[in-house]
């Protein structure tokens, strides 16, 4: 899997990128990130990335003939192309469903904004995928990136060390519910104690009783997915 981080703020990444999972998949060459930073491609000598909207107002828009460049050279360090992606409040909303797209394509290009946005040139030329992580407001599409990465790698294979891992998560393919609830010791804390069925060792009594109660917390605290399990199965 690789990805291309076209940012103003590749510093921000930094961190994340020598983080444990990612790391760990990187120096086993199952992820390759490579960041690229737009401002690079601007061609005036003050290498200018933003300016004033036209129509006034505040903020500042980034101009598209640094970023179009940008994503037309990224695209081009490569033989075949990446699927692009805009992270933007105003794109898709991002869900387990939607992940699981965007981690079937072997090269994605994130493309982060800031400020008041792009030139809606850039959309107009690059038709990318416009993808929000929710509905809030974000100060960029850094951290939104970084999201859309950390969900992806998830699933590529050999990235999380026992392969069946990410099936039972929260959300995942399957009942899209969420997840029952963990113990580990000691068998009881300050007066509480763990299920007695996940101590019996009957696999087929324990698998019901976290069914059971992955389907009770779902109702308790998200009922709207199980009304959208029979909707997407
Ligand atoms: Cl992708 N970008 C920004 N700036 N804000 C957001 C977002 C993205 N998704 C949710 N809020």
């Amino acid at each position: 899997m690789r990805f291309d981080v076209l940012t103003l703020f590749p510093e921000i990444f930094s961190g994340y990128m020598t983080q444990s999972l990612l790391k760990l998949a990187i120096d086993r060459s199952l992820v390759e990130i490579k960041l690229h930073n737009i401002r690079d491609w601007c061609r005036d000598k003050h290498k200018c990335v933003d300016d004033r909207p036209f129509g006034g107002g505040p903020g500042m828009v980034i101009k598209p003939e640094p970023t179009v460049a940008a994503v037309e050279a990224v695209q081009a360090m490569e033989d075949q192309p990446g699927h692009l992606v805009l992270l933007t409040p105003q794109g898709r909303k991002l869900d387990q469903p939607l992940v699981e797209k965007i981690a079937s394509h072997e090269r994605l290009l994130l493309l982060c904004g800031r400020y008041e946005g792009f030139d809606q040139r850039v959309t107009d030329i690059l038709e990318p995928d416009e993808i929000s992580i929710g509905d809030f407001v974000l100060n960029g599409g850094e951290v939104a990136a970084m999201t859309l990465v950390d969900t992806v790698i998830r699933l590529v294979p050999g990235v999380l060390g026992d392969e069946d891992s990410s099936r039972f998560d929260s959300f995942s393919y399957g009942p899209r519910l969420l997840e029952h609830a963990q113990y580990t010791r000691p068998r009881e804390f300050r007066g509480l104690e763990v299920p007695e069925v996940l101590l019996s060792g009957d696999h087929p009594e324990i698998a019901s009783w976290r069914e059971k109660n992955s389907i009770e917390r779902t109702r308790l605290r998200r009922p709207e997915l199980l009304n959208e399990q029979q909707t997407n199965d």
